[in-house]
């Protein structure tokens, strides 16, 4: 879908982007327990794999969200409009705009006075959308801003005074744990104002079997996406990980809402990487990432403990996936 070569998930390039890379990758291999950082699952494989995910039957939420954002394009434009006040719309996390392009172009159909300003890690992400965005939206302001969120947004408000208006879309919340993600809430509250808005696409609780399916897809692609990690370990930091020795195991937890993905050492094994030895013995488990859903009481009560008021829910029919608008009081 996207040209990009490289989706590296940090603004560092090179060598030190590897650097770090490894650092991370280190710290993670020898703690107890072991775990990897989901953000290094996006190389240009792992983009290729998502893409895949995506487009599995069993992976709803992206066509829950599609959903909202096409059936419900005139409201979500409306509650985004409020008082007709000239806005900035922040969206963190671009990717290739695809959901919120419906959005877009109903607010410039409807004359909306606003600026989209897409937040992204990758350059290749925003220079994509600035040359695509114009072409497919005609009369679209837009600037993209390459870099991580909160110091981009403070680019952003220094760059102009307008309110705010910021998209946090495709449950990607649901990447933290929850007092991360309650932390993070706060963070952003902190770098708006009273009067403007987020909108929080959040991945609801729904039957146990449904949620680990999403995360469990028969063509497999679930499981090669969280050993693809392995791979790109490999690839990249010239690592000897033997990855028919590792099985993906997800789970789901209805109590917690919480699924987790784990790779489970089928023996007992060394790898070398970074001029070290990681010693893995056979049932450890390497903790890969969380993907935490939320009843819609949880999602808003998470608003409100981060100082905004929860105003208009927008869920699909079958009520699996919710995008919350909340406004920062
Ligand atoms: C991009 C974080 C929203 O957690 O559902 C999909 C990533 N991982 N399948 C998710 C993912 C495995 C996805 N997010």
């Amino acid at each position: 879908m996207l040209p990009i070569e490289n989706t590296a998930t940090s603004p560092l390039t090179g060598q030190d982007f590897d650097h770090q890379f490894c650092e991370d990758v280190l710290t993670g291999l020898k703690a107890t327990p072991k775990y990897l950082q989901a953000k290094y699952f996006y190389d240009a494989t792992g983009d290729e794999l998502f893409q895949q995910i995506m487009n599995c039957p069993e992976y709803y939420p992206t066509d829950c969200e599609l959903e909202i954002f096409t059936q419900q394009t005139k409201a979500l434009a409306k509650a985004l409009i409020a008082d007709g006040s000239a806005f900035d719309l922040i969206e963190l996390g671009a990717g290739d705009a695809m959901k919120s392009t419906y959005l877009l172009r109903e607010l410039i159909s409807q004359q909306a006075d606003f600026t989209y300003l897409p937040i992204d890690i990758s350059g290749h992400v925003i220079n994509f959308l600035e040359e695509t965005l114009p072409v497919t939206l005609p009369g679209i302001k837009l600037k993209g801003l390459t870099g991580e969120y909160f110091n981009m947004m403070g680019e952003a408000a220094r760059i102009s005074p307008r309110r705010k208006v910021v998209l946090f879309l495709g449950s990607n919340i649901g990447n933290m744990p929850v007092a991360e993600a309650e932390e993070f809430c706060l963070e952003l509250r902190k770098h708006l104002s009273a009067g403007d808005r987020v909108l929080m696409g959040v991945d609801l609780k729904k039957n146990p079997h449904t949620v680990l399916a999403a995360y469990n897809d028969a063509a497999g692609y679930t499981r090669r996406f969280n050993l693809n990690l392995l791979e790109r370990i490999n690839r990249q930091l010239n690592a000897n990980f033997d990855v028919s020795k590792f099985e993906h195991y997800p789970t789901y937890d209805p109590e917690t809402g919480s699924c987790k993905s784990y790779l489970i050492s089928l023996d007992d094994q060394k790898v070398e990487l970074c001029d070290e030895t990681v010693t893995f013995r056979k049932d450890e488990y390497i903790f890969m990432e969380i993907s935490q859903k939320y009843t819609v009481t949880e999602a808003n009560q998470m608003g409100v403990h981060a100082g905004f008021k929860p105003t208009v829910n927008f869920s699909d029919s079958r009520n699996w996936f919710l995008d919350t608008l909340w406004l920062a009081i």
